[in-house]
């Protein structure tokens, strides 16, 4: 038999608090016009103290299963992609899978920085079409407020908290090019770039947490050069062209990268979901966010050709087509 996936429901979870440009203003030496011009950020959502990567991931889950009409025991894999996981080990993943009340299947971290998302849903459309699971929670959720450096102010403005989550389903057949599912999954990575993007901490290396450290031009170089190589792919393995894409979902760094991959598909930006200005880069959580906002609002309709593409440390980056 085989199988492809379909994306049933969709989540999200951003925390209360909401800090602006003009707050930031406040507690390091930056400006809302410096934020807004070079990255398209206006605010970002920040973790309550005490409140944890698992609880976002829970919350964007339980919405996700809500709107998905499935329950937490029907679930038998939980993929969570993030670089903020509550505690070393163990996996993020199994809490959510706790909290859940899931006791079966499988739960485990995907760990791909801001490509996370689309790593995790790669991993989980790969079982699916393996015939090893039948119904995926797919989790992106990062509390970055915790690894920044708030010193720092090339970097603090850059990034905020949240959660996403879908749903992924079994559908029995390959999946012709007009039935709804995950079309394609494509993955890449080059550790060359380590230096580029990387926390300045970990268990092995210095037993603390570290901080975000990231060669922001560099970053910016890679991020234009990659995604736009893995918007290639994905449109050659399926046998497109940029006008069959209805729907741009890209990971939200900066407007100004996002506006640069609209223009390589030719897509103008009302085809585009952007949601940088208010969220800023919540790294694996960045997709789902804005996959959920644009089904929800109704934007993005049964049967349309979404792109997801990403990037991030590592060098990490990939992109996955669905037809919603
Ligand atoms: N507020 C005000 N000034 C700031 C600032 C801030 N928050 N952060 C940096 N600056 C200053 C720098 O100190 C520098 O000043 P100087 O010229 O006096 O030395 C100046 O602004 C320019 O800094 P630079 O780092 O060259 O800016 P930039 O034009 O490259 O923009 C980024 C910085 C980070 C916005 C940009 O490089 C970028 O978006 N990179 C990609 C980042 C990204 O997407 N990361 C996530 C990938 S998943």
């Amino acid at each position: 038999m085989v199988f492809r996936s379909r994306i049933v429901g969709c989540g999200h979870y951003l925390p209360q608090r909401v800090v602006t440009n003009a707050d930031l203003e406040k507690i390091i030496d930056t400006s809302d016009e410096w934020i807004r011009k070079r990255t398209g950020i206006q605010a970002r959502h920040i973790a309550a103290e005490g409140e944890l990567t698992s609880d976002l991931a829970r919350s964007a889950a339980q919405e996700a299963l809500k709107n998905a009409g499935r329950k937490a025991e029907d679930l038998d894999l939980i993929v969570l992609a993030t670089s903020t996981p509550d505690e070393t080990f163990p996996a993020t993943a199994t809490r959510v899978q706790a909290q859940l009340g899931m006791t079966s299947g499988a739960a485990f971290d995907v760990q791909a920085v801001c490509s996370g998302f689309v790593y995790a849903l790669s991993v989980a459309d790969n079982f699916v079409k393996a015939g090893a699971a039948r119904k995926v929670l797919v989790i992106g959720a990062e509390t970055y407020s915790r690894i920044l450096d708030w010193q720092d102010r090339g970097t603090c403005v850059l990034f905020g908290d949240g959660a996403g989550a879908v749903v992924l389903e079994a559908e029995e057949g390959s999946g012709a090019n007009s039935d709804r599912g995950i079309l394609s999954t494509h993955i890449f990575s080059d550790g060359r770039h380590h230096d580029a993007l990387y926390v300045d901490g970990g268990p092995s290396s210095t037993q603390s947490t570290g901080h975000l450290r990231m060669q922001g031009q560099e970053v910016f170089r890679h991020a234009v050069n990659n995604m736009a190589q893995a918007i290639d792919v994905a449109l050659e393995a399926n046998d497109m062209t940029p006008g069959d894409v209805d729907w741009l979902v890209p990971h939200q760094a900066n407007s100004r990268i996002i506006e640069a991959m609209a223009r390589k598909l030719n897509l103008p930006m009302d085809q585009v979901i952007m949601t940088v200005q208010k969220h800023a880069n919540t790294s694996s959580a960045s997709i789902p966010l804005a996959l959920y906002e644009g089904v929800n609002d109704g934007r993005i309709k049964e049967g349309q050709v979404t792109l997801m593409e990403a990037m991030g440390g590592g060098f990490t980056w990939g992109s996955a087509i669905a037809r919603l």
